[in-house]
């Protein structure tokens, strides 16, 4: 589904990315781990178009999208959210997800992963697709609440539900758990699991590593811009330049 080649960044002399090759096949959730200031936010920032690299290449279903532009990448159906995002307007929740879905890309597969019959779905109107979301995400009780008023925990997960909204093949989320309280957890990375499980794709960036051990099926380690290992959730927390580099002696 995605794929990148030699993928580097450099920052002036300093290189964020350096020669990254990684192959995200269609379907699963896969992780993104490291240390801090590994490049991992770099990545997803040269794979939506927020940066260029500096050499190297991004192709997304056998298209080459090197250097296009965000809202172009996401009309391709990779949509993301941001490790520090707050700007939340005035709009209620069900609002920030209606106006999402009217920049949907596909008609069909959203209300598909919806459960929305397909025949009924060209007349459901924007609210009502967007009801669903709120319903699928736990946020029903949040519709009619400004998002900026919204707590913290909750802001996340709708920012990942507008996310979601715009019918993405590749879900992307930069550490979506940071923040959230326990219950928060648990209830997000089940909504993960279900979205997984009717074949979307999700890259995370996650530091929380029994989240990530448990929902991944693959997972890929950023050390300092470098590729360092790349497996199962097996292999990896038996893997020693991952131990080393990030998890700790403990964790094997
Ligand atoms: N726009 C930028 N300009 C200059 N340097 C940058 C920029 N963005 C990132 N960097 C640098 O690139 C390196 C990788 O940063 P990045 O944000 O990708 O790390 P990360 O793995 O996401 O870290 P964290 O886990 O803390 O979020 C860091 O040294 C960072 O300071
Ligand atoms: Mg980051």
């Amino acid at each position: 589904m995605l794929r990148v080649h030699e993928l580097t960044k450099q920052f002036g002399k300093a290189v964020a990315l350096n020669s990254v090759s990684l192959e995200i096949g269609s379907a699963g959730v896969h992780g993104l781990i490291g240390p801090n200031g590994s490049g991992k936010t770099t990545f997803f920032n040269l794979v939506t178009g927020f940066l260029s690299p500096t050499s190297g290449r991004v192709t997304y279903q056998d298209k080459d999208i090197t250097g296009m532009p965000p809202h172009k990448i996401s009309r391709l159906g990779i949509a993301r959210t941001f490790q520090n995002s707050s700007n939340y307007s005035n709009l209620t929740a069900r609002e920030n997800l209606a106006t999402a879905t009217r920049n949907r890309i596909g008609t069909n597969w959203l209300p598909r992963l919806l459960h929305l019959r397909s025949a009924r779905a060209e007349e459901w109107e924007h609210r009502n697709l967007a009801d669903a979301i709120l319903e699928r995400f736990g946020l029903r009780e949040f519709a009619n609440v400004p998002a900026a008023d919204l707590p913290g925990g909750t802001q996340k997960i709708l920012g990942v539900a507008i996310a979601f909204a715009s019918g993405p093949r590749l879900l992307m989320l930069d550490e979506p758990l940071a923040g959230l309280n326990s219950g928060e957890k648990v209830q997000l990375m089940e909504i993960i699991r279900g979205l997984r499980d009717e074949g979307l794709t999700l890259l995370l960036i996650e530091h929380d590593m029994k989240a990530i051990m448990q929902a991944c099926d693959q997972i890929a380690v950023l050390c300092y811009g470098d590729l360092i290992a790349e497996g199962t959730p097996n292999k990896i927390r038996r893997d020693p330049a991952t131990i080393r580099a990030y998890l700790g002696e403990e964790a094997a």
